[in-house]
Parts: C-alpha cells; structure tokens; sequence
C-alpha cells in the first residue's frame, strides 16, 4: 500500500506530453532510474538509458512495452572517464538537442578499503559525482540547443547529517588518498558534492534557459548496496520486512526527479534541492521533504564553496577552462 506522506506529481505534470523531446537517465535499468525513465516514456519522451551494463538496461527496457515513447540503451560506465567522453560524442552524433538530463545512478563501496577507478579517483565519489559531472559539462552545448532543459542530480538525505556532524566535501583530499577512508563519509561527501554542483551550475546557467536541481528521492526498495555481495544482499532481504513501512516503492522514489524534469514549478527555483519525504532526516523539520527545500547542511548551501569544488573538478576531470 502507498505511504500516506509521499509527494507525487501533480495532475498536470504527470499528464504532460513529451513526445518529442529527448531525455537521458545515468543508471536507468535499475530501481529509481528505471522508474524515472518508465514515467518519461509514458509521457512520449524518448530517453536514451545510459546503462554500465547495456544488456541490463534492454532487458528492464521490455518492460515499456505498449509505452507512447521510445527508448535507446547506450553504455555509459561513470567509474571510466573515457567511458563519459565517449557517450558524450556518440550522442553528440546521434541527437541535436537533449531537454533533459537526470544524474541518477550510484553506488556505494561498501568495502573498508578505498578502491579507485582507472582514472585514480574514489570509486564512490568518483561514480556518483565526477562521472557525472564531466558528463553534465560535455552535454550543455547539446542542452543549449533545445528549447529549455533541465539537469537534475540525485543526491541523498545522507548528505544533510546532522547537527553534530555536518558532511562536508574535502577540497584538499577529495579522493580519500591521505587520510582513512570511510565508506559511509565518502558517500555522504558525494552527495554532498552532488548537491553543491547543483547549486553553482544553476548559477552559472542562469539566462541559459536550463535549469538544475538536486534531489533526494526517498528512501527506495531498490538495489541499492546489493554491490556489498552476497552478505549484504541477505541483509537487505532480511531487514526488508521490517523496514517497509519506512521506504518508497521505485515509483514514489521517481517522483521528485520527475517533478524536477517536467513541472512548470521547478522551473522557478534553479539550483535548489528537491526531497522526497524521509524517515532519514536527523533534522525532525526536514522529514516532510519539499520541492523545492532548503537543505539543513550549510555546507550543501555554500556558493564559494561550489565554486571551489567546480573548478577543482575541473582539474581532476582534465576540463581545460
Ligand atoms: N535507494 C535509496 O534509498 C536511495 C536513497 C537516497 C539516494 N539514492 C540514490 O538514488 C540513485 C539511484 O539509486 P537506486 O536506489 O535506484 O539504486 P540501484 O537500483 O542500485 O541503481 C543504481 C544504478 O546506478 C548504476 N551504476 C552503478 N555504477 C555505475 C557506473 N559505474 N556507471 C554507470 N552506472 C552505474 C547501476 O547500474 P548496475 O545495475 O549495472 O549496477 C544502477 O543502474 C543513486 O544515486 C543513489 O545514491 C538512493
């Protein structure tokens, strides 16, 4: 049964039709993604699934059958850089324009040992963050092109932390290489990451005609931390009972970046952070969620900070200014 709190598009926005313009969803096979994606097609988008695993996304893409929209699966592995660079000009090829950008897939290392991706960056931070960053900047031109578009970034309630202890993103060793790593810190500081470029990109696009968001979409019965192996899947599947009544189907966990992709509101509120309602807040206030709502972390708020980060993953990502 549907949770009683959760926020859901309104009328208008779920009935909107997108028949002709041209979405792309990072980690669109699985859970929160495939979701997004389903509701995009459904509306008559065409979203273009940019999957680490392609075979993945055309299986879980069987079931659009019968949709408005349509579909193509493209590899995009966010661990590789070259990966990024080499989805971007293959789209490029493809589509003139692109109306909406959903940053959505992620993961978390769920060992206690940092591993790095080829390119010498913390797998976690470098997935969910700098994948996507470096995807985000190759496709503005592509963004510029269409009418108006939207980028949205998931982020996670888990960035806010709580009173006692803000997350914050380290300028000075963002990837874990002097000092202990912490899978739970190098998650949070993603999302943290993630939340802030939202913010300095909405800034920078002002006049541009494309919006950014952030996004926490809830807490999702999705696959989530099943990359912990077989230990942690039983976990999972043992305490899923017990937590039920505390999370989001894949749907309701879709809705907050959907609302950011296609309501005439979000449009309003450019660079802002959207959340779906959450047990999760240590912030009692924040539990409600809202969309848009001010983030309870100030470290998530701060401009100079964004910029910071910005231009130093500038350097990491090898973008000349
Ligand atoms: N689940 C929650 O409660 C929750 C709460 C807050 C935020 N989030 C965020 O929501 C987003 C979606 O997660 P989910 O809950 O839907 O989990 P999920 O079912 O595990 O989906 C994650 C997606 O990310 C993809 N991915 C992982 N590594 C990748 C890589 N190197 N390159 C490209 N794609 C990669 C996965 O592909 P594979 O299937 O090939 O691994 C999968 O499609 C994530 O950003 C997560 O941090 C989730």
């Amino acid at each position: 049964m549907a949770r009683k709190d959760v926020i859901w598009m309104d009328e208008k926005t779920k009935s909107k039709d997108v028949s002709g313009k041209v979405y792309v969803v990072t980690g669109a096979n699985s859970g929160v993604g495939l979701e997004t994606t389903r509701h995009l097609v459904k509306q008559g988008g065409h979203v273009v699934m940019a999957c680490r695993r392609p075979g993945a996304g055309e299986e879980a893409a069987k079931s659009f059958a019968g949709l408005k929209g349509s579909f193509e699966v493209m590899k995009l592995d966010l661990a590789d850089l070259q990966s990024v660079r080499d989805f971007a000009s293959e789209f490029k090829k493809k589509y003139q324009k692109l109306d909406g950008l959903a940053c959505n897939a992620g993961m978390v290392n769920m060992e206690s040992e940092a591993k790095y991706t080829k390119d010498g960056l913390e797998t976690t931070i470098g997935i969910s963050y700098f994948g996507h960053f470096l995807l985000t900047e190759l496709l503005l031109d592509t963004m510029k092109k269409a009418e108006s578009s939207r980028m949205v970034i998931v982020s996670s309630v888990i960035h806010a932390g709580s009173a006692k202890n803000r997350h914050d993103v380290h300028l000075d060793d963002i990837n874990f290489k002097n000092r202990k790593f912490n899978n739970f810190a190098a998650y949070s500081e993603a999302k943290v990451a993630s939340v802030l470029y939202a913010l300095e990109l909405g800034k920078r696009l002002k006049g541009s005609g494309i919006t950014t968001a952030s996004v926490h979409p809830g807490w999702a019965r999705s696959n989530f931390g099943g990359g912990g192996g077989a230990f942690m899947k039983l976990a999972m599947a043992v305490m899923r009972p017990f937590t039920y009544h505390m999370t989001n189907s894949n749907e309701e966990s879709a809705q907050t970046s959907l609302h950011c992709l296609l309501s005439d509101d979000a449009l309003k509120h450019s660079g802002a952070y959207f959340s779906q309602q959450s047990v999760l807040y240590s912030d009692k206030e924040c539990r409600k969620g809202g969309w848009p709502m001010t983030s309870p972390n100030p470290n998530a708020r701060d401009m100079d900070k964004a910029r910071k980060l910005v231009a130093k993953s500038r350097e990491i990502v090898g973008l000349v200014q």
